[in-house]
Order: C-alpha cells, then sequence, then structure tokens
C-alpha cells in the first residue's frame, strides 16, 4: 500500500493509474476507520482495479462549536487497517496544503442545504461538498463510494456531481450495524458505556418504524411522531429530529407516496454526542 502526502504526488499517481487502464475507485473517509469503512472499500475493490482511501478531518465542514478539535485520530491504526483491507493508495493530505492561505473557492449548494442536517449544521454541506469536490480533482477517480448512513451527505454529493458535470460515479453502499443494531461511527468513540446502551434506543426506534410501515400504516407524520416519541421516553437521549423525508430530494414525504421509497432520518444527542441514523421505507414493497 502506497501512502501519498503531497497533491502533486497524488495527482502524478492518478495520471498514472488512468494512462495504465486502471478503474480508479475512491473512499473518502475522515479517519478513526471502522467496519463501515471497510465495507465503503470493498464496494470500490469489488468495482475498481485500484483503490485509493483518503483520511483528511476536513476543518471547514464543522461549525465552530462542534467537533473538529476533539474529533478522533489514530493514523497508525488507520493504516493497518486499511492495508489490512486490501486498499492500493492512502491519500493523506496536511490542512496546509487542502486549505493554503488565500484559500477562497467554495461549493456552494441551494436547496438540499435547508433541511435537516442543512439547518442543524449551517455550512456544513459547504465544508463537504468543497472538500470532497478538491479531493475528486486531486485523486481523479471513476467512482466514489459513500455511506448511507450520511443519507443527506451522499445526495448532496450526487447532485453536485450532475450539477458541476463531474465525471465520477457515486455509489452509497448500506449502513453497517454492530451486532446490536448501533449504525457504525467513529462518533460513537465519545460515547461512555451508559450512553452507549441508550443510544441503542435510536436503531430500535427504526425497527419500530419499518414494522409500522410493513403494517401498512403509511402516515408519515404518526411514523415520525412515534419513532421520536421512542427515543424520547427510552432515557436520556434527546431528539434533534425524526422525520419521514422523499429518499431523492428531502422534501417531507407524503402519505402514501406510491413508487418512490421514504427516508426515515433521525438526529440525536447522547450526552454531549450528536448521532444521525436513518433507514429506507419502501411503500410499495409493503403494501
Ligand atoms: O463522511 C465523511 O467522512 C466526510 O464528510 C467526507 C465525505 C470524508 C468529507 O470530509
Amino acid at each position: 500500500m502506497r501512502i501519498v502526502t503531497s497533491i502533486p504526488d497524488m495527482h502524478r499517481i492518478a495520471d498514472a493509474e488512468r494512462a495504465a487502464g486502471k478503474r480508479i475507485g475512491f473512499v473518502p473517509t475522515m479517519g478513526f476507520l471502522h467496519a463501515g469503512h471497510m465495507s465503503l472499500l470493498h464496494a470500490a475493490r469489488a468495482r475498481c482495479s485500484t483503490v485509493v482511501m483518503s483520511i483528511f478531518v476536513n476543518p471547514i465542514q464543522f461549525g465552530p462549536a462542534e467537533d473538529f478539535a476533539r474529533y478522533p485520530r489514530d493514523e497508525a491504526r488507520d493504516l493497518a487497517m486499511a492495508e489490512e483491507h486490501g486498499c492500493d493508495i492512502v491519500f493523506l493530505p496536511s490542512r496546509e496544503d487542502m486549505y493554503p492561505d488565500g484559500f477562497e473557492t467554495s461549493v456552494d449548494l441551494n436547496r438540499s442545504t435547508i433541511p435537516l442536517e442543512g439547518e442543524s449544521r449551517p455550512g456544513h454541506f459547504r465544508g463537504v461538498a468543497t472538500v470532497v469536490a478538491k479531493l475528486f480533482n486531486i485523486v481523479k477517480p471513476h467512482m466514489a463510494v459513500f455511506g448511507q448512513k450520511d443519507a443527506q451527505q451522499a445526495i448532496v454529493i450526487r447532485r453536485m456531481t450532475r450539477d458541476l458535470n463531474m465525471d465520477v460515479e457515486i455509489v452509497v453502499a448500506p449502513i453497517v450495524r454492530e451486532p446490536d443494531g448501533l449504525a457504525m461511527s467513529s462518533r460513537n468513540a465519545y460515547l461512555s458505556t451508559e450512553e452507549r446502551t441508550e443510544a441503542l434506543a435510536i436503531s430500535r426506534s427504526l425497527r419500530l418504524a419499518e414494522s409500522m410501515c410493513a403494517g401498512g400504516i403509511r402516515d408519515p407524520q404518526r411514523i415520525a411522531d412515534t419513532v421520536g416519541d421512542a427515543i424520547r421516553s427510552s432515557g436520556r437521549v434527546s431528539v434533534e429530529y425524526a422525520r419521514l423525508v422523499d429518499a431523492e430530494t428531502f422534501e417531507d414525504a407524503p402519505a402514501m407516496a406510491g413508487d418512490r421509497p421514504a427516508l426515515l432520518v433521525v438526529a440525536a444527542r447522547v450526552g454531549s454526542t450528536r448521532l444521525i441514523d436513518n433507514t429506507i421505507l419502501s411503500w410499495k414493497d409493503t403494501i
């Protein structure tokens, strides 16, 4: 596995891989890797001959009161895991190279920044879209893999590639969960043992919504309210939002939405840790 830290070196390597007829698959991450990230690597490996993973904790996607400074980092462990799981190249840029003095340009979004995560975390998607656009320009991938856990992020990135005519295929890989249902996330490292147990209320509430949907309930508000109440009643987890939205547009899902799958999205705080999770509810399959 090659470790690349300079942007010009990464450009040269990407050009050489492309010239050799290789298909480059890309997994952008902020490190502190877990099995969810490994599933993204495997998805890239299944589709591509060269797999590149970036590890970069992107300062511009964190708000001033968010966890940039304490975001968990363990480079040695990350590199060992990436190698063990067949990554070919790890790109590890520095903050100074990514955002040198005088950095001015960003990728902005309109409608998709408004609801849910965009509302709760102003500027977050501008930061994500900007760094992903930069990484695409540096790594020059044919395809890139994102996790369904950050469902809105995946939609924002897909929208960006379409709107800006980027020739990168976006693949979204399913959420990977711990055996007890907790969605894997680097931020789970913040949870105490007690908080981790309380956090299970989130995935449990998603299963509840799935069974309501399978039982024929089609009222988005009722499902979302039941989910919110189930999380709140289980302990000290506070719900930031629990909403049923159209899986493509992130607008509120209409009742009896027909063919289009709806996405149940939840953001909640357990102690000082903010967690997000979601599940796709397919009305059609369950009618
Ligand atoms: O999902 C993440 O880890 C980050 O938002 C990403 C896509 C690597 C951009 O910094």
